[in-house]
């Protein structure tokens, strides 16, 4: 960065680096745009800038994400559903000594949250979509009843991180505290905001400003929490608070289990770096990232790197060679988030070829109707080539894998309420209950967490109506 810069100096340092253009745009602006505009600029980091921008061109010879998919061969070590009685074993040991490592207070719990709904047509940041099929209470809530539960079986206060973006921080806090926290003690929650990249056109690497006269950027993507940990002083409070581990989801999947003790029982016995959840992809071409041996590494390939043919891959036994679908639940050990975010060896960025609204010097509003510029983000699964030690376990898809993310068809509110709806009902079965038929029931995780925590509180039980609530 040169925020040491003063704004004299900004012509010089414009012409070093080959972005000139913006003299014309900042001497067209009358104060205080003009310093708005300048200050934005000096918190460039123009040497990285100039190197992505470099990147852009294929070098003959060069590494391609698509050539990687290419040479991926398949996983040869994951931890699968238990499907004996020695892996029931393996799974029940491995619960235990995740329940040790959160009774011992050394988990926390983050949550990426720096998205909108746009895909579902709801403009407002993802969590607070209403997802209760009964209650329609929000993806937030549901994760923050799950944290105070989890709390309370572990006999500790499981600290919660959440990233928000620009575009979702300030409604996130808004709803956040009208809801007082759903309950979690407020000191024990902390939004932090991500960072964001600028964008520069494609064509000459210069960068873009925007109708607010500022530098156009976009969310450095969820790789981004690195960073944003490091410069909201949330390493130093992960060591005064004694945390080991963090247990990372994001913020579209109402089904999944935060902090499970298995997955963090099997990351702490296996003493990996970072541990994924996978689910078996329904079909080839579903857009989940896989995980992949390249070059004797483990590793996440993103859907849109994948070709076809690649992703249609066949193993000797007929079935899909990369079934293995990034559900996006990690566990990482907090030394090795340190390690790739101060040390040598960083995030790459990836980039994403982009229709970007621009404002041309002569102040004229441009949009687009081809791709014009490039964005930047990190994506943070390319931690896991990183690593020294990583581990891959299988999630039992059906339960734990029902995210919203499109407004109809597949992956949508109407198939991940009748996911809860049915996972509930199967607990309540498990416990003895009769549920009718046409009964539909949510359970909220405040009164169980699953089918054993229905069992324990059986005997309250006494369904009435089409439709129950249990809180
Ligand atoms: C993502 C994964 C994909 C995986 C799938 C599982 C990526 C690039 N792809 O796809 O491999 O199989 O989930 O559901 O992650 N976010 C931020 N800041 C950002 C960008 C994203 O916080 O700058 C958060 C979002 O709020 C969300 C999560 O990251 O919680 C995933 O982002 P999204 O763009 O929805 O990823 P998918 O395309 O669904």
């Amino acid at each position: 960065m040169n925020a040491s810069i003063s704004p004299d100096q900004l012509p010089v340092l414009l012409r070093q680096h080959k972005q000139e253009h913006l003299l014309a745009y900042l001497d067209s602006l009358a104060p205080p745009a003009r310093e708005q505009l300048a200050s934005d600029i000096v918190n460039v980091d123009f040497a990285l800038m100039e190197r992505l921008y470099g990147k852009t061109t294929p070098v003959a010879g060069e590494d391609t994400p698509q050539a990687k998919a290419a040479r991926a061969t398949a996983l040869e070590d994951v931890v699968r559903q238990p499907a004996s009685a020695d892996d029931e074993q393996a799974w029940q040991s491995a619960h235990q000594q995740g329940l040790e490592l959160l009774r011992a207070g050394k988990v926390a719990a983050v949550l990426v949250a720096g998205g909108q709904g746009t895909r579902l047509g709801f403009p407002h940041p993802k969590g607070m979509f209403p997802i209760g099929p009964v209650s329609n209470v929000t993806l937030f809530q549901i994760f923050f009843e799950q944290i105070k539960a989890r709390s309370a079986q572990a006999g500790v206060v499981i600290p919660y991180y959440i990233m928000t973006s620009d575009a979702t921080h300030e409604d996130t806090e808004k709803f956040l505290e009208e809801h007082n926290y759903f309950g979690l003690d407020r000191g024990t929650v902390k939004l932090f905001k991500q960072g964001t990249m600028p964008a520069v056109d494609a064509a000459t690497g210069q960068l873009l400003v925007g109708d607010d006269d500022l530098l156009v950027r976009s969310p450095d993507g969820h790789g981004g929490i690195l960073n944003a940990l490091a410069k909201n002083g949330i390493f130093d409070q992960l060591a005064e608070r004694g945390i080991e581990y963090l247990y990372y989801h994001q913020v579209d999947n109402p089904t999944g289990i935060l902090c499970e003790p298995a997955l963090l029982g099997f990351h702490a016995m296996r003493r990996s770096d970072m541990t994924t959840k996978v689910a078996a992809k329904r079909s080839a071409d579903e857009k989940m990232g896989v995980l992949a041996l390249v070059d004797g590494k483990t590793e996440i390939i993103e859907y849109s790197d994948m070709p076809t043919d690649v992703a249609e891959k066949l193993d000797s036994r007929g079935n899909l060679m990369f079934w293995a679908g990034n559900m996006a639940v990690h566990v990482f050990n907090v030394d090795f988030l340190r390690r790739i975010t101060f040390g040598e060896t960083q995030l790459p960025y990836h980039t994403a070829h982009k229709k970007v609204p621009f404002k041309s010097a002569e102040g004229e509003v441009q949009s687009p109707k081809t791709p014009n510029a490039y964005k930047f983000e990190r994506f943070i699964f390319d931690a896991l080539p990183l690593a020294y030690k990583t581990l891959v376990v299988e999630a039992d898809r059906k339960r734990e894998f029902n995210p919203v993310k499109n407004a109809e068809g597949n992956d949508s509110p109407a198939t991940s309420k009748e996911a809860l709806i049915n996972l509930h009902r199967s607990w309540l079965q498990q416990a003895g209950v009769s549920v009718p038929a046409d009964c539909v029931v949510e359970i909220s995780p405040l009164f169980a967490l699953d089918a054993e925590g229905v069992q324990a509180r059986a005997n309250e039980l006494k369904l009435e109506g089409s439709s129950v609530y249990l809180k």
